[in-house]
Order: structure tokens, then C-alpha cells, then sequence
């Protein structure tokens, strides 16, 4: 995909104001011919662009964007918003059309990138979840937001990063629209039983030398009916739930705050102090649920998650601490 020329038309068709393919190719250099492509594209992706004879190109809607600047503005309770504009790298990144956030971080490391800086994008060709999933990606309507963090101290408390990462979502998500979420373990976030947003954790290093992890978060917000229909498992968003107009740059903002100050947290004093929220959230305390990993299906009750992050499931009257699966209820 050409990026720059697609990320042009979608600003220049946001305000939902006519525009002639004429004054698009002069600005961009290009022929009309090739811009009438670009514009078939994103409306593959999901834009509504239509065109009128002697007119140019139109949205059905105007489009609210992510504004970098914005966000930049709403980062006020950061110790130091100047930072973003001072630094030499971007620390935080809007992009139109991308292949997934967390990829496009991944690609940088380890000398192109700063811990706590941010990719965000308004439409993701190859979303990633996880277990190989694809993470369906509309255009304009979600969040799809990386960080990339720096672990000095290795691979060994990255454990930790998904729980801190759900209740940092979980801390955003009450900010900006008083809605309460529930966690599943090891990174869901559940509204009314039902999954909200997911986490996929990137790591790249060794248990005890520093290592590099890029955190991804996708949050429903206003999923369109269409894009809804392609998703397997049982989803909702917070649009329906919330009784306030979800403002994605503000949600954004919150977003980045609240896992910034996590990870902070958690670099100073570790997941432990953190695991009393963690339980008050937890969606599957005390419930009968069913373990699957790999072939293997294991039947017991969760009794919450240990000092290290691991899932207690008490199988027989015996607790012990699980690493891996995907637990559902039963
Ligand atoms: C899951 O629940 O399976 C995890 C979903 C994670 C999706 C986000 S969207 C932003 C980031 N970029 C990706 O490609 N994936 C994550």
C-alpha cells in the first residue's frame, strides 16, 4: 500500500466537503487515473466515498480522525507533556493505514524506538490477535494502539505485563466514560460478560537481559455492522454501554496515560501491589470455568492469580498455578 498518498486522500476527505481528482493528482503529483485507484481502495477498506460528475469525490459522513496533536494536548496529567513535542523520536505516531500497530513497532527495534512511545492507526490491513487470530480492523470507528516498553530487567516479570495492561485499559475506560469492565485472564476485558478489547504482548530478548516488549491493545468502540459480522467470537463495544459520546482521541489519551503509569508501576514496585484491583475486576473469581491448552481440557475454579500473574485454578481441592491457556466459563 502506498501509505502517504492514501493517508492524504483520507485528510483531505475528512470534513466530508467535495473534491476534485483533478486537485487531488496536482497535490500529490499524480494522474487522476491513478488517483481514482487509490480512492477505489478505501472504499474497500470501508470508506464511504462516492463521486459526482464535475464535482470530485465525497464521504457520505465526515470522518472524526485521531489527531496526534490532540492527544498530544490531552496527555496534560503526564509529568511532562513537553516531552512529546521536545523529543527526537516520535514518541507518538498516527498513522492512517497501516499492516498492525505492534508490527510496525517490532520493525523499529531495537535503535528506533523509545519505551512508552505509541503507534496508533485508523485502520490495520493485517491485525494481529492472539493464537494466530486475525484481529478485524475497521476503519476510523476503534482503537488499534502499540507501546513499546523497554525491560531492563529481562523477560523473566513479563508475566505481569498483560494483567497491568487489562487493568490500565480498565482505569482508561472508567476515566473517560464512568463504564466498568471485567478482566479475564491473562488479557481480556469483558462488558457485561461479553469481550470488549484484547491484548497481544510482543517480546524479543532473553529472560535476564534487558529485552524489548511491544504491547497492543484493539478496544471496540463503534464497530460497524459489517466489519461485526466477520468476527467469530461474541463481542460488544463500549459505545453501547456508555451513556457519554466516546471521543477517540480522548479515550486515546487516557489510554496511554493510564498503561504509561502502569508500567511504571509495576517497573518500581512490581505486579503484587497491583493484584487486589486486579481480583476486584477479575470476571472469573470463584466461577467454575474450563482450561483448554493445546488438546488438553482441564475443568476446575478460578481462585484468582498469583504473585508471578498466574491464573490459581483448583482442580480437585488442590490450587495450582497455570501459565498458558484460554479459559472459558463452563
Ligand atoms: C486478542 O484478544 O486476541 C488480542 C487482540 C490485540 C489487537 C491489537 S490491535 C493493536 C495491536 N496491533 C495488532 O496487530 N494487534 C494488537
Amino acid at each position: 500500500m502506498t501509505k502517504t498518498v492514501k493517508e492524504h486522500l483520507v485528510k483531505s476527505l475528512a470534513s466530508g466537503q467535495f473534491i476534485s481528482g483533478q486537485l487531488l493528482g496536482e497535490q500529490l503529483g499524480i494522474s487522476r487515473t491513478a488517483i481514482a485507484k487509490h480512492i477505489k481502495v478505501l472504499t474497500e477498506i470501508g470508506l464511504d466515498i462516492y463521486s459526482v460528475t464535475g464535482k470530485g469525490y465525497k464521504l457520505a459522513q465526515p470522518l472524526y480522525l485521531l489527531e496526534k496533536d490532540k492527544i498530544i494536548s490531552l496527555l496534560a496529567d503526564e509529568k511532562n507533556p513537553q516531552a512529546e513535542k521536545q523529543s527526537d523520536l516520535p514518541l507518538i505516531e498516527v498513522h492512517s493505514l497501516i499492516d498492525s500497530t505492534n508490527d510496525y513497532l517490532m520493525r523499529r527495534l531495537p535503535n528506533q524506538v523509545t519505551s512508552g512511545q505509541v503507534c496508533l492507526a485508523e485502520y490495520q490491513s493485517a491485525g494481529r490477535g492472539r493464537r494466530g487470530r486475525q484481529w478485524i480492523s475497521p476503519f476510523g470507528s476503534q482503537i488499534y494502539l502499540s507501546m513499546y516498553w523497554y525491560l531492563e530487567q529481562g523477560l523473566s516479570g513479563a508475566m505481569g505485563l498483560s494483567l497491568l495492561t487489562a487493568l490500565a485499559v480498565s482505569d482508561a475506560v472508567k476515566a473517560h466514560s464512568n463504564v466498568q469492565v471485567q478482566l479475564k485472564w491473562p488479557n481480556d476485558i469483558y462488558l457485561d460478560g461479553v469481550k470488549l478489547a484484547g491484548i497481544l504482548i510482543d517480546l524479543e530478548g532473553q529472560a535476564l537481559e534487558p529485552s524489548h516488549c511491544v504491547i497492543g491493545i484493539g478496544l471496540n468502540l463503534h464497530m460497524p455492522v459489517d466489519a461485526g459480522k466477520l468476527i467469530e467470537q461474541k463481542w460488544t463495544d463500549l459505545q453501547s454501554h456508555s451513556k457519554v459520546k466516546i471521543d477517540r482521541n480522548g479515550l486515546s489519551a487516557q489510554l496511554i496515560s493510564c498503561l504509561r503509569k502502569r508500567l511504571q508501576q509495576h517497573q518500581q514496585v512490581g505486579l503484587v501491589p497491583m493484584l487486589e484491583e486486579w481480583h476486584a475486576h477479575d470476571a472469573f473469581l470463584n466461577k467454575r470455568v474450563k482450561l483448554i491448552t493445546g488438546e488438553r481440557v482441564t475443568h476446575g475454579i478460578c481462585r484468582g492469580v498469583n504473585n508471578q500473574g498466574a491464573l490459581l485454578l483448583e482442580v480437585d481441592g488442590q490450587v495450582k498455578p497455570v501459565y498458558g491457556g484460554e479459559v472459558s466459563l463452563r
